[in-house]
C-alpha cells in the first residue's frame, strides 16, 4: 500500500493532478475537500447552524465517503460553509479519521485537501504542495466559469481566493502549509501536464524504493 498527499490553496490544479495520478497508477482518490463540504451541506439542509461544533460533528461523523457527489457539493455556498466548518477541531478529527481509513487501501491511495501531508498522512510516500499566485488561480477559476457559459465578475472570484487562502492558512487547528518533506510545484507558470510529469517521477521512484 502507498499513499501519496497532496495539498495546496484551492484552484491550484491539484484536483486534475490527483485525478490523473490516481487514473495512471489505479489508486483510490479521495478529495477531502468534499468531506467537509459533505458537512456542511447536511447542516444547511437540515436548516442547522454553522457555528454549533458538537451539532456539526455529529454530522461530520455520518459523512459516507462512498457517496461524495461532486457535482452538488462544489456550489460555492457549499464552499463557504464548509470553510467555516472546517475550522471546528471536532468536525476536523472525525474526519481525519474517516480519511485515515480510507488512505490504507490497497494497491495505492491518492488524498487531496490542505492537510494531508502534515496531519492526516504524515507517512504518505510522497506528498506534494501544489501552489500557484492567487491572481492565476482566480484566473483559472474565471476561465472555467465562463467556459461553461455562465457571467463572472474577475474582482469578485479574486477576492474570494484571498479570503479562502487567510481562513485555510490562518485557522489554528491544521492550517494549510507544506509540509517539511514535501514537493513544492507551483503551477503559475507550469502547464498541468508537466505538473503531471513531474508528480509521475516522484512516484515512480518512490514506487522503486518500495520493491
Ligand atoms: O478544496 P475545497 O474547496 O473543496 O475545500 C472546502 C473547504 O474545506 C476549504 O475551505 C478548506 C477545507 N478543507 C480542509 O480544511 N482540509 C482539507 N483536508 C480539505 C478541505
Amino acid at each position: 500500500m502507498i499513499t501519496i498527499a497532496i495539498d495546496g490553496p484551492a484552484a491550484a490544479g491539484k484536483g486534475t493532478l490527483s485525478r490523473q495520478i490516481a487514473e495512471e497508477y489505479g489508486f483510490h482518490h479521495l478529495d477531502t475537500g468534499l468531506t467537509y463540504r459533505a458537512t456542511a451541506k447536511a447542516l444547511l439542509d437540515a436548516g442547522l447552524p454553522l457555528d454549533d461544533e458538537a451539532v456539526a460533528e455529529r454530522m461530520a461523523l455520518e459523512v459516507e465517503l462512498s457517496g461524495l457527489d461532486r457535482s452538488i457539493l462544489s456550489a460555492h455556498a457549499i464552499g463557504e460553509a464548509a470553510s467555516k466548518i472546517a475550522v471546528m477541531p471536532a468536525v476536523r478529527r472525525a474526519l481525519v479519521e474517516a480519511q485515515r481509513a480510507f488512505s490504507k487501501k490497497e494497491p495505492g491511495t491518492v488524498l487531496d485537501g490542505r492537510d494531508i501531508g502534515t496531519v492526516v498522512c504524515p507517512d504518505a510516500a510522497v506528498k506534494l504542495y501544489v501552489t500557484a499566485s492567487p491572481e492565476v488561480r482566480a484566473k483559472r477559476r474565471f476561465d472555467e466559469i465562463v467556459g461553461n457559459g455562465a457571467v463572472a465578475d474577475y474582482a469578485a472570484i479574486f477576492d474570494d481566493v484571498k479570503k479562502r487562502d487567510e481562513r485555510d492558512m490562518g485557522r489554528a487547528d491544521s492550517p494549510l502549509r507544506p509540509a517539511d518533506d514535501a514537493h513544492l510545484l507551483d503551477t503559475s507558470e507550469m502547464s498541468i501536464e508537466a505538473a503531471f510529469q513531474a508528480a509521475k517521477s516522484l512516484i515512480d521512484a518512490a514506487l522503486i524504493k518500495k520493491i
